[in-house]
């Protein structure tokens, strides 16, 4: 059976911090069929944990204990039947490859990430995977997702942003 787990939560460290939370993240996810994404706007952590239910609860548990981040609200965790981030033990964005801001704003989402609805949550955040994706890792992509970032890419001004 598969869960995901998705959370906002308060930073506690710098975002040059962040790449030990998410190299960490990788090493520990992808040996579980954890797969996920990591979004950093501002002062707040989005992230999007799926996979076996067991593996799920191991990485909450890791996720919860870490002093890097504090005031946790979940936004939803249980049951699913779908995988957003199939192959991506953990992926990772922030404001400056993919803002909140602005795409909540064409999509008619609230301004402020935290009230955000999980559907719209979980849209964002497999948006700004799928525009951070390096080019290399595009041609790499399943067929149905292919056909997605098509569509995706020509709206995004100066093309994919490598950073990850
Ligand atoms: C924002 C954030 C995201 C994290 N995501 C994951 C994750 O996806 N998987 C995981 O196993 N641990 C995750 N953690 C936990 C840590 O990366 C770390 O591996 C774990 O707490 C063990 O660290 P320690 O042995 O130094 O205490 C996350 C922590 C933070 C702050």
């Amino acid at each position: 059976m598969y869960s995901a787990f998705l959370y906002h939560s308060q930073a506690m460290v710098p975002q040059d911090r962040d790449r030990s939370i998410y190299t960490m993240a990788r090493a520990f996810n992808g040996p579980l069929g954890i797969s996920g994404t990591l979004h950093r706007q501002g002062g707040t952590f989005t992230q999007y944990v799926e996979g076996p239910t067991e593996a799920v609860e191991l990485v909450k548990a890791n996720i919860l204990q870490d002093s890097r981040h504090r005031n946790i609200r979940v936004v939803c965790d249980g049951p699913v039947d779908t995988r957003y981030f199939d192959g991506w033990a953990m992926g990772y964005t922030t404001e400056q490859t993919c803002c909140w801001d602005s795409w909540a704003k064409s999509a008619g989402a609230p301004s402020d990430i935290t009230l955000a609805p999980a559907k719209r949550l979980v849209e964002f955040l497999h948006y700004a995977h799928l525009i951070n994706l390096p080019a290399h890792h595009v041609r790499d992509v399943q067929p149905g997702m292919r056909g997605r970032l098509k569509r995706l890419l020509p709206r995004i001004s100066g093309g994919i942003a490598h950073q990850r």
